[in-house]
């Protein structure tokens, strides 16, 4: 695997490596990454790139830790040590059990597809205005008038924030994933200060949650108590970051590149159209295709051996979703965009303990903005070349310029 750098996010800029990736598969699916120029820390990881050895690591997080393991300070999440006691072992998704699931209990049934379904019809009012106002425009940017809009008008509804800021907010998180100008693992002036703008206005909304709690996840977060205990005041911040990151820089790109997808196969927006029976199952090939979330990344906790290679206690390793979601051992014809693929297993969502908490709000997002569009729009006609985010982290669009054809 010479010459491999998973770390140089130029590799990214066009899109997924894909290709990287069929190699690893067939010839080195448990490979120890070696630290290169571009590597945080000057440290290798293990990259595993088959779906069964992914599956197996994602459901063994006592093996597996996304906190942290031995010999470091750090851990979490992704290939960058992140800081122990601030990010690793605080936010909900770099926790370890016990606590992680009395964590995960809390906010399950705010999530969970019963409670959805309430929020199902302001959802479809809010993606009818989305809509309409992209084909007023004719010409627009798919992805920020159309394929952010609703998730990021949905966290905030959920959580509390009020939808005036909800601008300000992706700009903050855009500004703080973003890689344009910057290595991984590295921060600018331009980064540092949007993450205090926004760790300020959240510590300033979870103190008025705190004073007059209402019906939305932060003041849940804000009163919630686990073994009698309040969720110390970190805890309910970096909640508040990681909800507006997860929720509002994720769907949007399975919706622009599951659009993007559709677009290149002819007649698929028709047949939709005609028979949304058909929308459930190209929902999850979009998920499987657009793999929004490439890798997360684990800590061995001790030895353990996978693929006939020695994974040492305290070593990194990564768990490529968006590699098992081409894995040919499961999914025929893997690199056909299919529409009616059934079963699709994929693991867009990840697998696990740490099983995408949004998951069921993501799918409703996705249904409703293709049902309004479906309604609504003839015909999505490219009028530039859709622009890829520069990240490993986030298989995102930046840009995707169309035409939106009214029915
Ligand atoms: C298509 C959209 C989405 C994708 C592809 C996605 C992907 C993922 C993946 C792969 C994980 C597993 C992380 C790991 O194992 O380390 C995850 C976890 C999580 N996601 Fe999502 N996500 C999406 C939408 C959302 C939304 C809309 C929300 C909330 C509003 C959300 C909230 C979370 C949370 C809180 C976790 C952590 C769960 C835990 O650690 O127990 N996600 N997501």
């Amino acid at each position: 695997m010479d010459g491999v750098d998973l770390t140089d996010l130029d590799r990214f800029a066009r899109g997924f490596p894909y290709e990287v990736f069929d190699a690893l598969r067939r010839d080195a699916p448990v490979w120890f990454h070696p630290a290169t120029a571009n590597t945080p820390g000057g440290e290798g990881f293990w990259v595993i790139s088959r779906y069964a050895d992914i599956v197996a690591a994602a459901s063994d997080g006592a093996t597996f830790s996304s906190e942290g393991g031995p010999g470091r300070d750090g851990g979490g999440t992704l290939i960058e040590d992140l800081p122990g006691g601030f990010a690793a072992g605080v936010l909900l998704n770099m926790m370890d059990d016990p606590r992680h699931q009395r964590f995960r209990r809390l906010l399950t049934p705010s999530l969970a597809p019963r409670a959805l379904r309430t929020i199902e019809a302001d959802l479809r009012r809010r993606a009818g205005r989305i809509v309409d106002a992209a084909l007023a425009k004719g010409d627009c940017d798919f992805l920020t008038d159309v394929a952010a809009e609703l998730p990021l008008q949905a966290v905030a509804q959920l959580l509390g924030v009020p939808q005036e800021d909800r601008h300000q907010l992706l700009l903050w998180a855009d500004a703080t994933l973003d890689h344009e100008d910057r290595g991984l693992g590295e921060s600018t002036d331009r980064t540092r200060q949007a993450a205090a703008e926004m760790f300020a206005y959240g510590s300033a909304l979870l103190e008025r949650k705190r004073a007059e709690p209402a019906d939305d996840l932060l003041s849940l977060a804000a009163h919630a108590r686990i073994d009698g205990d309040p969720l110390p005041d970190l805890e309910q911040q970096m909640l508040f970051n990681l909800l507006i990151a997860a929720g509002s820089e994720t769907t949007r790109n399975a919706i622009a590149i599951g659009m993007h997808a559709m677009i290149d196969d002819p007649g698929a927006w028709a047949r939709l159209r005609d028979d949304r029976e058909r929308l459930p199952p190209a929902v999850e090939e979009m998920l499987r295709w657009a793999s929004p979330t490439p890798y997360n990344r684990r800590t061995a906790t001790r030895d353990v051996t996978m693929g006939g290679r020695r994974i040492r206690a305290g070593d990194k390793v990564t768990l490529w979703w968006a590699s098992a979601n081409r894995d040919d051992e499961v999914f025929p014809d893997p690199y056909r965009f299919d529409m009616t693929r059934t079963p699709n297993p994929h693991l867009a969502l990840g697998r696990g303990g740490h099983f995408c908490l949004g998951a069921a709000l993501a799918r409703v997002e996705m249904r409703v903005v293709f049902d309004t569009l479906l309604d609504r729009v003839d015909a999505v006609e490219p009028t530039g070349p859709l622009e890829y985010t520069r990240s490993n982290k986030h298989s995102g669009v930046r840009h995707m310029p169309v035409r939106l054809h009214p029915r």
